[in-house]
């Protein structure tokens, strides 16, 4: 049977016009057994779509591996390396764990498991906003149902080791319950309903199609420096009410007493991704992650009126680093432009982790279970930014 693909079932909250692009089920195939041309059409299916998902898929940690490695065949090791996220305690990201015998796959998720894929036992939390954000929804706010998105983020060390093109999400077990809301906190009255135990996705794409033209114009002239162990450096800091941003209140970790670093492997990437399949341009910021922003000036002969930053600019105050950013991503993550992908067991969700934003939305109780496998590969080649015409297009 040829590949075939279905529009994702979207929210009611969704505006259907912001998705004719975005998110597909695929249907048809059998991933155990793919043949070079239908892998290709996958490949083909996810770029161009950004988000794909795979209901009923059967694949071993060792399976899921070799696919998630098919899209970026000469990687190897897990994007935040193979050791590294659990020995480093101090990180954000301590929570993932391994499958020891395949470390390029981290079992995450909810509750206490025992004799899991070589694993005796392993304790799981489901990263919430209680732990991350400056303000937490009120317990009696939160048995109510109200909750909050986690932090948006791709999966990416951004230091050392290059973004991961391809991120696969396999769902092994799911809470249930009833839907939550997620509130935005942030004085819009912005609100989502959420299924419980929901990953959000918003597209990277969109974030930049739906920017006004001066914005476009930062966004295409811009790098972004990232600081060295990021998820170190930002451990001891808030994040903002929306998971889009961290406060800015000077509470880093200092540079010199950060893990070792060089400065070689700082990792200094375009704002914008180019699709390899579309052309299009993605906006594609770590905003948690992020040190400083370069602004390239205005290309000559461009007008200059309106602009920002027509001269350029190497931003190095965090706080209006961030103001800059949030502007930029925030009125991507709307309600009507948020896709939560409500799981069933055995979904498996690939997605385009250099075209896409995500997060782990809600907060779950210690009987709520929740196992995923998700798998992603630090990348063989660097994310390409705009070209010198998409330059002189937006800017
Ligand atoms: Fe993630």
């Amino acid at each position: 049977m040829p590949i075939q693909t279905v529009p994702l079932t979207l929210p009611p909250s969704a505006d259907p016009s912001k998705f004719t692009v975005f998110g597909r089920e695929v249907i048809g195939v059998d991933l155990e057994n793919l043949s070079p041309a239908e892998f290709a059409e996958i490949e083909r299916l996810l770029y161009t779509h950004d988000a794909l998902l795979f209901r009923n898929a059967n694949l071993s940690p060792e399976q899921q591996y070799a696919f998630t490695r098919a899209f970026d065949p000469t990687s190897e090791s897990y994007a935040h390396g193979n050791q590294k996220t659990e020995s480093t305690k101090k990180s954000i990201l301590h929570y993932l764990k391994m499958i020891p015998r395949v470390p390029q796959v981290q079992l995450v998720g909810n509750g206490t498991l025992s004799d899991h894929e070589g694993l005796e036992t392993a304790e799981l939390k489901h990263p919430s906003h209680r732990t991350f954000h400056k303000t937490v929804v009120s317990p009696e706010d939160e048995a109510r149902g109200a909750t909050r998105f986690c932090r948006w983020h791709m999966d990416a060390a951004l230091y050392d080791l290059l973004p991961p093109k391809v991120t696969t999400l396999y769902a092994l077990r799911v809470p249930q319950g009833p839907q939550q809301v997620c509130r935005y906190d942030d004085g819009t009255g912005d609100e989502l309903p959420i299924p419980l135990g929901a990953t959000a996705f918003v597209s990277g794409r969109t974030m930049f199609d739906i920017l006004p033209r001066p914005l476009q114009s930062v966004a295409v002239r811009a790098r972004v420096r990232y600081a060295p162990h990021p998820y170190v450096w930002m451990g001891p800091v808030a994040a903002h009410s929306t998971g889009l941003a961290l406060e800015s209140e000077g509470k880093e970790v200092s540079l010199d007493q950060l893990p070792p670093w060089t400065e070689d492997k700082i990792q200094v990437l375009p704002a914008t991704w180019k699709n390899p399949v579309t052309g299009a341009l993605h906006f594609q910021v770590h905003p948690c992650a992020a040190q400083e922003l370069f602004v390239d000036p205005l290309p000559e002969g461009v007008s200059r009126e309106g602009a920002l930053y027509p001269d350029g600019a190497h931003i190095t105050d965090l706080k209006e680093m961030r103001d800059l950013l949030y502007k930029m991503q925030r009125p991507a993550i709307a309600p009507s432009l948020v896709y939560p992908h409500d799981w069933k067991e055995k979904d498996l969700v690939i997605f385009h982790n250099r075209g896409v934003m995500h997060t782990v939305v809600g907060a779950l109780g210690p009987d709520q279970v929740r196992v995923f496998h998700q798998s992603n590969l630090a990348a063989s080649s660097a994310p390409v930014g705009p070209t010198l015409e998409d330059v002189r297009k937006y800017a």
